[in-house]
Parts: C-alpha cells; structure tokens; sequence
C-alpha cells in the first residue's frame, strides 16, 4: 500500500526515520509531503495513496474525494477535528487519532505558560508563583489530568470538570471535582482549556465566563482557538484590567489583543504543543502501527468515525 506522510508542520527526523521504517518493513511505501504551502498541495498529493498520516493537516471533503484508493487516515495526536468525519464515513475511509501519545508534551507546555505569565513574559517585573494558586482543568482527559498531576507537584490547589467522568474517577485522578462550568471558572485563577472542538462546544467560552473569574486570573488555552468567543475575550479583556489570555492556538484577533492589552495576552507564533522530539515520536509510530495493523489485521481500535 501506499502511505503519505503529509505534514505541514513536520516531526523531528528521528519519528519520520521510525514511520518509515515501520511502514517499509510492513511491506508498504511511505510517500512524503512535508512543509507544504497551499492546500492544493495536499489535494495533488493524495491521487494514489491507500492511507495517509496527518497532524493538524485538514484533511477536508475535497481531498478525500481527490483519493479515490484511500482507505485510512490517521490524525498522530488528538484532536481530529481537522478531519471532514462525514466525508470521510461516506466515502468509507476509516478515521482513526493517536489518544495520550502526545498528552504530555501539551501538558508541559500548558504549566510553562502559565509560568510564563506569572512571570509577565520573563522580564524583570516583579511576578507571582504558582504555588497555592488554585487551578481549573476543564476536561480531565489524557491532557488535563496531567496537567493536574503536574500543577499538584508545583503546590497548586486543582479542580476539574470533566462531563465524562464520575466524582470518583476525578478525585482518583488526582484534583477536585467541580459540577458546572460556571462554578470551575469562578473558582480557578488559572484555567487551563481542554476541551475539543465540537459543535457543541464551539465559541463556549466567552464574556460571560471570564466575567466570573477571581480578580488576576490566566485563562490558557492549549486546546483550539474556535472554543473561544473572540469577541467576548475582547470584551473581558476590556472591561477586566487584570485578566489575562494565553494561547498555543493564535486567536484570529491577535494583533488587536496584543495592540490592545499587551503583556496580558500572548500566543505562541505556531502552535507548539506536541512539538517534542518524544512526542513526535510516539504520536508518529503509532500512527505508523495502527496502519501497518490495520492493512494486516483490520484493527479498527482507534477509529473515530465509526
Ligand atoms: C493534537 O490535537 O494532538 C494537538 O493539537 C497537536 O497538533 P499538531 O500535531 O498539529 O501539533
């Protein structure tokens, strides 16, 4: 079979050395298409390939009909909404992701953020720590409870909601339940996002929310920029001179945020979060082996589209 590599934003040398070479020794050929610059180079690309390897690469109604041998793709990370599923189902290719592979990369990003902020971008003016300081997870998956696991160790006081997990499993997980997203807001200085993009949860932060924040609250967002309101954030950001925003998902009103609020708001330039070395490798091989398992098994375990 023929599998393309294509990602806009490449993985370390040493993750596409390991793809290949579980790919080629599986008996198939691994196509490249790195660093692209236009969509239509992914279009062209997937002509006549059987599978293809993604990261954030949006992989949209256009490019599955453009591969009329595709089988399978694999979104090496989390979060797949950069995946057109409904396309995808009809045209019978099977979707799957990479769940936890990259997690904790993200998570250690999410703490240097805050960090970061506490420390108003490393200059010399006098910071804050992070100890003591209580901090809202906002889904306690695969990220955020390490997240959590990792703000305990630092002294911070954690609470999470997570709609998919009893009581029980939270406090296992390390951190205090909270039943509402309002009360998880109102309660954290730091609020580290979590959440997918999902219909249902798309533009669900806003005004409204940050409103309810403790006076000198961080809202950090290492998930998708679409779960913000823009212009609720704009709008809290104005009326609340101590609140303040950072991102490894660029919002699109960036440039007036930073014009507007300065230090209080910061995004990395691209994001960032699962761009380690380790996690390069590790999303990246499984990408490799679940499609080596899939054209020699038909294992589906990872399918998100099912
Ligand atoms: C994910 O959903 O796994 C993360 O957002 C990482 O995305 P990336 O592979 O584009 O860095």
């Amino acid at each position: 079979m023929k599998v393309l590599l294509a990602t806009q934003k490449p993985f370390a040398a040493k993750a596409v050395e390991g793809i290949v070479k579980i790919l080629t020794e599986a008996g198939h050929e691994v196509v490249k298409l790195e660093k692209y610059a236009e969509q239509s180079d992914l279009v062209a690309a997937v002509a006549d390939v059987d599978a293809i390897i993604i990261r954030s690469d949006k992989v949209t109604a256009e490019v599955i009909s453009a591969a009329p041998k595709l089988k399978i793709v694999v979104r090496a990370g989390a979060g797949y909404d950069n995946v057109d599923l409904s396309a995808a189902t009809a045209a019978k290719v099977v979707v799957m992701n990479t769940p936890g592979q990259n997690s904790n990369a993200v998570a250690e990003l999410a703490l240097g953020l805050m960090i970061f902020m506490a420390r108003t971008h490393f200059t010399p003016a006098t910071g804050s720590e992070l100890q003591g300081k209580r901090l809202g997870v906002q889904a306690y998956g695969n990220v955020g409870r390490l997240v959590g696991q990792k703000a305990k160790a630092l002294g911070m006081k954690v609470t999470a909601l997570d709609p998919f997990l009893t009581d029980e499993q939270i406090v296992a997980a390390g951190a205090e339940p909270v039943h509402s997203v309002e009360e998880l807001y109102a309660a954290s200085d730091y609020l580290s996002i979590h959440i997918p993009a999902l219909p249902a949860t798309l533009r669900s932060i806003g005004y409204d929310l940050l409103m309810k924040m403790p006076k000198g609250a961080t809202v950090v967002n290492t998930a998708r920029k679409e779960v913000i309101d823009e212009d609720g954030l704009l709008k809290a950001l104005s009326e609340r001179e101590d609140l303040k925003y950072v991102t490894d998902v660029m919002p699109d009103n960036y440039d007036e945020l930073t014009k507007k609020f300065g230090y209080r708001v910061f995004a990395t330039p691209k994001k960032m979060g699962a761009q380690t070395s380790e996690a390069n490798v590790n999303a990246g091989l499984a990408a490799a082996r679940q499609i080596a398992d899939f054209f020699a098994t038909g294992n589906t375990k990872f399918q998100v589209n099912k």
